[in-house]
Order: structure tokens, then sequence, then C-alpha cells
């Protein structure tokens, strides 16, 4: 079975083929970073039209790197939402003509359910699929959630962030410290070398019985730092090992409260596997961090190598696989919805 998954939810143009729902033939991504870094964050008309230009190529390229014809393909996967309606538009429109032309099925997929997707393909990291039921903790840019997961498409959440996203918190920080968009990567690299300590920051909700997280307190908490940082006589903003030491310090705050609240969740449900996706999932603390906990508690860890965390075609087709197999097609009038929820 082989799927073409197609995803342009945001500013990311990909396409990649999947076989059998958990082999990547090809994952191929255009990214559009280079044309939104001027502006500080993604402007959605100069994404719609960056998709536009490149989807036909990167789709003709996925096919040519998992060495297939479009003849070859069983059906064509796309995600339909959540994003950004014109970017949406540009996948789900080229998927429908290319389903209708090759005279295949066409399915429509839930980005988030992607990401939950994407730590069930096939790496040598993760030599066998998450079991169900588990956990995901879900980060990425636009989304901070802990789902309870019973079976691929049946979901309930019990979490979610109150206002910023743990990624958005991370590029928003970055902005603060002119390290440039976006930013997690960044904060990433240099928290490495830092002092976890040296910097007291909040851990908003982290002492509620609750599952849900707030981000936005931690981004002020760091700009009242700097403000106070130049009133003190500071000219720049910090550079050096006062730089490194203000990423950790953050960071840390960000996977302290991520930590702790997915054990809970695990407690609470009584669930022993924990699958962690998103572009945030990519991040070096918060993987460690897991990694301790889950030797502790003794829950299984799944976390798609770094590559596989941010957005990417691959666990598109690996979502639509699965509803490819239930016969859980989309019509040609597969709609997009900018707010779908999983
Ligand atoms: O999942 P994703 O690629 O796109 C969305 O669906 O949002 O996530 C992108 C987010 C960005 O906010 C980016 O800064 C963050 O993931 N990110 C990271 C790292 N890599 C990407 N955040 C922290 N550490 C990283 N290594
Ligand atoms: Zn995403």
């Amino acid at each position: 079975m082989l799927v073409l998954g197609i995803e342009t939810s945001c500013d990311e143009t990909a396409a990649a083929v999947v076989e059998d729902g958990r082999r990547v033939r090809s994952d191929v991504v255009a990214s559009q970073i280079l044309a939104h870094a001027p502006y500080g964050g993604v402007v959605p008309e100069v994404a719609s039209r960056q998709h536009v230009a490149t989807i036909v190529p990167v789709i003709r390229r996925a096919l040519t790197d998992a060495a297939i014809g479009f003849g070859d393909l069983d059906a064509v996967a796309v995600t339909c939402g959540p994003g950004l309606v014109g970017a949406l538009l540009v996948g789900v429109e080229t998927a429908k003509a290319l389903a209708f032309a090759l005279g295949k099925p066409l399915v429509g997929v839930n980005h988030l359910a992607g990401h939950l997707a994407a730590a069930s393909l096939e790496d040598p990291t993760l030599p066998t699929p998450p079991p169900f039921p588990h956990l995901a903790l879900l980060v990425s840019g636009g989304h901070t959630a802990i789902i309870r997961v019973d079976e691929p498409g049946k979901t309930r959440l019990l979490g979610a962030t109150r206002d910023d996203a743990a990624g958005e918190a991370f590029d928003k920080v970055a902005k603060l410290l002119g390290l440039g968009y976006p930013g997690g990567v960044a904060i990433d690299k240099l928290a490495a070398t830092g002092n976890p300590r040296a910097v007291a920051l909040p851990r908003a909700l982290a002492g509620r019985d609750d599952l849900d997280f707030s981000f936005s307190g931690l981004k002020t908490a760091v700009a009242t730092w700097l403000a106070k940082d130049r009133a003190a006589g500071s000219a720049r903003l910090p550079e050096g090992a006062a730089l490194a030491d203000l990423c950790a310090s953050f960071q840390t705050a960000v996977v302290d409260v991520l930590v702790r609240k997915s054990r809970r969740a695990l407690a609470r449900e009584g669930l022993g596997a924990l699958v962690v996706c998103g572009g945030v999932a990519a991040n070096r603390g918060l993987r460690a961090a897991l990694a301790e906990a889950a030797r502790a508690d003794g829950f299984a860890l799944f976390i798609p190598p770094p590559k596989r965390c941010t957005d990417k075609a691959s666990m598109i087709a690996a979502a639509g696989s699965e509803l490819f197999v239930r016969g859980k097609y989309a019509g040609l009038d597969l709609a997009v919805d900018p707010g779908l929820e999983l």
C-alpha cells in the first residue's frame, strides 16, 4: 500500500510517500523560512503564494525519490486543517485534482492527527510502534495538548494551553533575545551550555490539579528580566554566558511543566506509554528530561527522531494510511477547516 501525503498547512510545502503506513519511501520539504524571516513570523499570503509555486515540483520529487510513478499510488492523503486557510487550500485542491485524474481515493487528514502518527513511522530509534491506548504530549508552534489516544482517530483531550503554545513561547522569547525566527532551535542550542538555575522564572499552573498549561506569563517574565537588566545599565541584549544562562533557565521552565503534567496524566489515566510529537518534541532538554522520567516512573517513551517532529508530509501519509485502510475516504467536496479540532 503506497500513500502520497501532502502537507501545506503553514510554511512548509511537503510531500511524501509512505508504504504500509510505516515505511517512509520519500519525505520532501520545501521550507519557506527564508521567505518569512524578514517579517519575524509567517505571513499567510506569502505562504499561499510559495505553496502554489512549489507544490507540483515537491510532489514530483517525492515520487522520484520513492522510485514510483503516479499509477503506483493507492491513495492521496492531504492536510485539510487546522492551519492557514489559503495555505491549506493549495494542498487540498492539488490533492483533489490528483486523486480525480488518477481515479484514486482521496483522504482528508487532521494535521494534529498527523503529528500523533509520526511516532508510528519506522525508524531505528523506534523499533516498534506505540501501543494503544497511550498518552500523547503534542507540543508544536500552534498547539500544546495532552491527549489520551485509545486508537487511531479515537482521542480525548485531557489538557491544553490557555494562551501561548510551547513552540510559540520559544519563538516569542527568541524574538525578545534577538535570535531570529523561528527561535526554538536557537534557544535549544544555547541552552545546552547554560545554567538552568541562573534566572528564576515562573512555572504557571504547576501546582494545580488540572492538566492545562499557560506560557504567556513566562514570556512576560523574560521580558521583565530583560527590562530590569537594561535599567541596571546594560546597553545591549545579553550575550555569551549570560545569554546561554537565560536560554537554559527559560527552556527548563517550559520543560519542567511539560514533564510534570505528562507524568500526572499518565498516572491518572493508568497508561504506560507516552508519545511526544510536534516541533518542540525535537528539543534536546525536553527529550532528556522525559527519558529520565520514563526510567524513574517505568513508562515507555516514543519520540520520533527530531527530523520527524516538525511538519512533514510523511506524518500526513501515515495518518492518511490509517484512514484509508478503514475506508474513510473524502469526497471531491473536501473542505479546508482552519480551526479543525482533533
Ligand atoms: O510542529 P511544527 O513544525 O509546526 C506547527 O505545527 O506548529 O512546530 C514548529 C515549532 C516552532 O515554534 C519551533 O520554534 C519549535 O516547533 N521547535 C523547537 C525546536 N525545533 C522546533 N522548539 C524548541 N526546541 C527545538 N529544538
Ligand atoms: Zn505541525
